[in-house]
Parts: C-alpha cells; sequence; structure tokens
C-alpha cells in the first residue's frame, strides 16, 4: 500500500515524480503529493485523491521547480485522507521531507515522546514522527540521523528522504517494504515497484531490509544499518516500458485478461524441456518428496483462490493431503506444521504482509517453503527456500487475472512434477499431462474468442445481489469469480458450493434472483445441474458456465457460457476467464472505476 517515488539529476524533478506516481497509482489512491528541493527550501504540493488533481494543480509539475524531489501515492491507514494526512511530510525546521510506504507500529509512543520535547504534529500520520525523529536525531550528519532514526521504528517502513543541507541528494531506507534504485545516466531514481523506472532505466538495485541508499546524480551508495557500505548487485529488467501501459485498451484489467494465454505461455515453456519439467534452479528429490506428509498453500485474496483450486490438481496428482489456509488466519492459528510440511506461499506482489507473517509463522515451524510469486526479487521471493515465478509481467490492474491464472499454471505445473517425483504416474499419463498443459495458452486464447458476446449476458445479470455456484474445482472458480464481481462491480457476490444450497441459502431465491452456475467438472456437472433445475423451480434466473458441446445444461439454464473442453484437473484455468470477463463488463456498465476499485489496494503491505 501507498507508492514512492525519488528523483535527483539535470532535469526538472516534478514531471518525473508525477509520472512515477502514475505508475504506482494502483497501489494506493487516497492522496498524492511532492517534495521538491529548490533554492534550499523545500516546496511540498499535495493533495487529497488522485494523481491527476496534483498534475493539475501543479500544471503537470510546471509550477515546482528544482532537479531533486521524492513524491507519494497513498492508501490511508492512519488519518482520513485529507489534504494535511497526505505526505510529503516536513520537520517543523523544514529541513527535512519524507515520503512512507508502511506502518510504524510503536508510532504513539514515539508521538508521545516527541510532543513532550515541543515537537508540533499537523497529521494524524503514523508518518509524520518520522520526520520529527529526524529533526531531533539530525546534528549535522545527515546518514547517521537517518540511521539512529531508523533503529528507533517498529513496523515496516520504506521512505524517501529529502534534507535541505545536502540539495542534490535523496536518502531511501527499507524495512518489509519495497524499495528498489534506478540507475540512470546523470540521474538516478528509487521506487516502490520497477514499473515507475522502467521508463527512465533497465539496471536496478533491489534494495534489503535494514539497508539505506544515498543517491546523487552521479553515484548511488548503499549501507547496512552498522553504516558500513556496502556493494550490491545491479540486476536488469527484462520487460519494456509498453508491459507496463495499456496499449489501446480502455483498462488495464481488460488488457491483462487479453493476456492470459501468453502470460501461462510464459509461466510454462522455460520450465518444460523435452517434455519434461524442470524447475528453475532447485530440484524436489523423490526422498525428500517422500518424508513430506502434508502440503500447506498459504496466501490471500485471490491468491489464496488459486491455492483453493490447485488444492484439487496436487491431491488429485499427487496423493498428498493438502490445506488450503488464509494466510491471515494461519499466521494466528497455531498451525500443525513440521519439517514434514511442504508450504506453498502464493502472493502477485511478494509483499502481502499476512502472508509474509505466515511464511515466517511456517519456517520457525520447521516447513519447507517454496513462494509462487509474479515480482521479481520481492520479499516473499527472498524469504522463500525457493521460489518460482510466475513471470506473468507488470499487473496494473488492482483486481488480478493474469497473476491470478499463472499461479494455477504453476500450481499445475507443480502437481505435475511431485506426482512424478513420487512414482505417482506412469510415463504415458506424464508425457499426457505434460501435452494438455502446454495445450492451456492455446485454449486460453480460444476462451478468450468465444466469450465476444459477454458484454450482452453481463448487462442482463449485473444485479445487485449474485450467487456464484459450484463443486469442488467448479466451487474454487466460483469463490474468485464472486470476488472479481464484488472488487470491481461493487454488486453483493456470493459464492457456495453448490451441495450447500439446500443447507439455508436456497432460501435467499426468488423471482429473477441470478445465479451463475460453474458446471466444468465433468463428474460433477449433473449434480450442480441438479442444482439448477432446484433454483430455477424458485424463480432463478441462470446463467451456467459449462464445456462446449454440453447439450443437457442449453435445456435448464437461461444463459451458458461455453468453455473448450479440457481435463477437470485444468479446467479452473479456463473457467475463470469468462468470470473474470463477466465482472469486467458488469462494472463497465455500472461506471465503475474499473483498474482502481474504491477502497482497495494492489499490493496490501499493512495487516
Ligand atoms: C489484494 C489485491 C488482490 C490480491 C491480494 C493478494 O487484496 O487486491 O487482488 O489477490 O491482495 O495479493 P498478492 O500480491 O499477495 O497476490
Amino acid at each position: 500500500m501507498c507508492g514512492i517515488v525519488g528523483f535527483t539529476g539535470a532535469r526538472s524533478a516534478a514531471p518525473i515524480l508525477l509520472k512515477g506516481l502514475r505508475q504506482l497509482e494502483y497501489r494506493g489512491y487516497d492522496s498524492a503529493g511532492i517534495a521538491v528541493l529548490a533554492g534550499g527550501a523545500i516546496d511540498v504540493e499535495k493533495v487529497s485523491g488522485r494523481i491527476a488533481k496534483l498534475c493539475e494543480k501543479t500544471r503537470d509539475g510546471a509550477a515546482v521547480p528544482g532537479v531533486t524531489g521524492i513524491g507519494h501515492t497513498r492508501w490511508a491507514t492512519h488519518g482520513a485522507p485529507t489534504d494535511t494526512n497526505a505526505h510529503p511530510h516536513l520537520s517543523n525546521d523544514g529541513r527535512f521531507a519524507i515520503v512512507h510506504n508502511g506502518i510504524i507500529e510503536n508510532y504513539l509512543a514515539l508521538r508521545e515522546e516527541l510532543i513532550a520535547d515541543g515537537y508540533v504534529f499537523e497529521s494524524e500520520t503514523d508518518t509524520e514522527t518520522i520526520v520529527h525523529l529526524l529533526e531531533f536525531n539530525y546534528d549535522g550528519d545527515i546518514k547517521a540521523a537517518v540511521m539512529k532514526t531508523a533503529a528507533r521504528l517498529e513496523g515496516s517502513y520504506a521512505l524517501g528522504i529529502l534534507c535541505t543541507d545536502a540539495p542534490d541528494t535523496l536518502y531511501a531506507v527499507r524495512e518489509s517494504s519495497p524499495l528498489i534504485l534506478g540507475i540512470g545516466v546523470g540521474e538516478n531514481y528509487f521506487a516502490s515497484d520497477v514499473t515507475a523506472l522502467v521508463a527512465h532505466t533497465k539496471n536496478v538495485i533491489y534494495l534489503e531490509d535494514g539497508e539505506m541508499a544515498e543517491l546523487t546524480s552521479a553515484s548511488i551508495r548503499v549501507y547496512d544499518c552498522t553504516g558500513q557500505e556496502i556493494k550490491k548487485p545491479v540486476s536488469r529488467v527484462t520487460w519494456n516500458v509498453e508491459a507496463a501501459e495499456k496499449g489501446g485498451y480502455e483498462h488495464f484489467m481488460l488488457k491483462e485478461i487479453m493476456e492470459q494465454p501468453g502470460a501461462v505461455k510464459a509461466a510454462l515453456v522455460p520450465r518444460l524441456h523435452e517434455g519434461r519439467i524442470r524447475l528453475d534452479d532447485f530440484e524436489l528429490s523423490a526422498e525428500e518428496l517422500r518424508g513430506i506428509n502434508k502440503i500447506i498453500i498459504t496466501a490471500c485474496g485471490s491468491a489464496y483462490y488459486a491455492g483453493c483450486s490447485g488444492r484439487y490438481a496436487i491431491e488429485r496428482l499427487c496423493r498428498i493431503p493438502v490445506q488450503a489456509e488464509l494466510a491471515s488466519e494461519l499466521r494466528y492459528g497455531d498451525p500443525m506444521v513440521d519439517e514434514h510440511t511442504l508450504v506453498l506461499v502464493i502472493s502477485q506482489s511478494g509483499e502481502t504482509a499476512d502472508t509474509i507473517a505466515a511464511l515466517k509463522e511456517c519456517r520457525s515451524r520447521g516447513a519447507k517453503i517454496i513462494g509462487i510469486v509474479n515480482v521479481v526479487g520481492s520479499t516473499i521471493a527472498k524469504l522463500a527456500d525457493h521460489t518460482l515465478y510466475t513471470w506473468a509481467g507488470p499487473e496494473i490492474a488492482v483486481a488480478t487475472t493474469k497473476g491470478y491464472t499463472t499461479q494455477l499454471a504453476v500450481l499445475y505445473l507443480l502437481a505435475i512434477y511431485i506426482a512424478e517425483r513420487l512414482g505417482r504416474l506412469d510415463e504415458k499419463d506424464y508425457a499426457a499431462l505434460i501435452k494438455k498443459l502446454m495445450q492451456l495458452p492455446k485454449l486460453l486464447q480460444e476462451t478468450i474468442d468465444m466469450n465476444y458476446l459477454l458484454p450482452t449476458v453481463a448487462s442482463r445479470y449485473a444485479s445487485q445481489s449474485l450467487f456464484f455456484i459450484g463443486r469442488n474445482t467448479d466451487y474454487a472458480v466460483a469463490l474468485e469469480g464472486a470476488l472479481k464481481m464484488k472488487e470491481i462491480s461493487y454488486l453483493h457476490a456470493e459464492s457456495y458450493a453448490a451441495g450447500e444450497l439446500k443447507h439455508g441459502t436456497i432460501a435467499l431465491i426468488d423471482e429473477g434472483q441470478p445465479v451463475i452456475a460453474v458446471c466444468c467438472n465433468e463428474a460433477l456437472a449433473d449434480k450442480t445441474l441438479s442444482n439448477i433445475v432446484e433454483v430455477k423451480a424458485r424463480g432463478a434466473k441462470v446463467l451456467a458456465l459449462a464445456f462446449r458441446g454440453n447439450t443437457r445444461i442449453v435445456s435448464q439454464a437461461d444463459d451458458v457460457i461455453f468453455i473448450p473442453r479440457i481435463d477437470t484437473i485444468f479446467s479452473a484455468i479456463l473457467a475463470v476467464v469468462p468470470l473474470q470477463l463477466l465482472a469486467y463488463y458488469a462494472a463497465k456498465e455500472k461506471g465503475c472505476d474499473i483498474d482502481k476499485p474504491k477502497n482497495l489496494a494492489k499490493s496490501v503491505t499493512v495487516e
């Protein structure tokens, strides 16, 4: 949550900061602000609301001169999204300005201390304590003041700092919130995400927890928490700036839905060599896997629902018990995890606070951790024993689509890999599964092509409240379908295991109630068909999702969306696509802000 950027060079900083903030707006969009050093003083411009408003206020940055500055886009935690609570925050003496992504857990104690020392607070934020603490700790050595201040902070933070005594320098510190340095020619940058840097440079340095950076136009120096300078490796970003732009689509979400065939291909192809799965730079030996008696998948939001789907594939192929657990529950749940547990931690951003905490909890109990992560160099990727990147490329829309399907693709891959290693698949079945896996990108494309009529269907079903039902793998899809609908269209949507309808929910079915029935699990399609008949008998309007050629469903449902036929193990990855589109078109018809739904943020770095 929240995005920060910094620039120092010879060019005017404000337009560059605003451009960077636009790329980070997915991280929060309650307020925005910039601070630029000019003529020995810091000029702060901030507004509640979107970055567009800040651009208007500053005439796209033209009204804010200076070549060194920092910027912030906020997802409010402490204090309402007002102008005053917007970052950057200034020290009382006007010497320091800071932007912050994260949460300072001991801010109340620090605030009381600082107030007792005579510091005056303007905002309700936790962040403002940091800037006053900087002033308090400053005795002419900025680096020392930053380090002393960081040592007093508990919680998570990525900080960008300006000081009038070093007018061409940026300071940046990281603890449990992402921060990346960009290396330019005669200019340097920092940002919460590489998407804000790729327009300028592909050479980046990933800061680690406890590290601090000092950036001028000519140099970048990184120090550890003892003040010792350290040499950091330079990484190269592998995708282009176009990947983080809309490319002619009205919304990032639609673009990202359309990118799914390519994204899934990118997740699978590098791991398949001459018909065999090879994991990136690690292997799981048969001996090691035989020592595993349980797999736990943990994640939040859609990543958790990807885990719910993947669970079926792993259990069916590997015959190992799999539990999908919400990270926010697992972290406090005294989980039954030990060295015989394999934990799969799924996260698009790799920065979700609850998921990181669940990972640490499982690690402390001796489990082996595999991360399934999209963002390269993110916290979860670093903490896991091994990481399988999903290679979805940048995902900008807050509601995930290609992030989710690539997670599923990696889970399928892992399921087949583990099953083969454990001797649960003979060569023939292994080869057949790999063949089917490799057809997924093509079938995803067909699924997208087959659903061009969805805008019309969506307008018939986008009512105040919808039910999504399904069994087994279809239930997992229903969970994600309902979440997508809620997130972006703000329609009330509930998902139910179809067999549970009779145990309460059916009481809610009245004349005209929309029910979306996922019927792509062939073994259970007839059972769900019975549920369709039951809700129809009570007046429901049913939109079914089924394999092409399922004629029986046409006679029962009011409308049917078809997807290509595929082995049930993999059906979720196709079935979710029409539900993503359904939510998209429902939200579009309602005029919602599809890429930036209200109250949400893409990267939830607070508990
Ligand atoms: C937020 C996003 C969801 C996402 C969840 C987990 O709630 O809005 O789309 O599924 O976080 O995020 P992660 O980055 O860990 O996959």
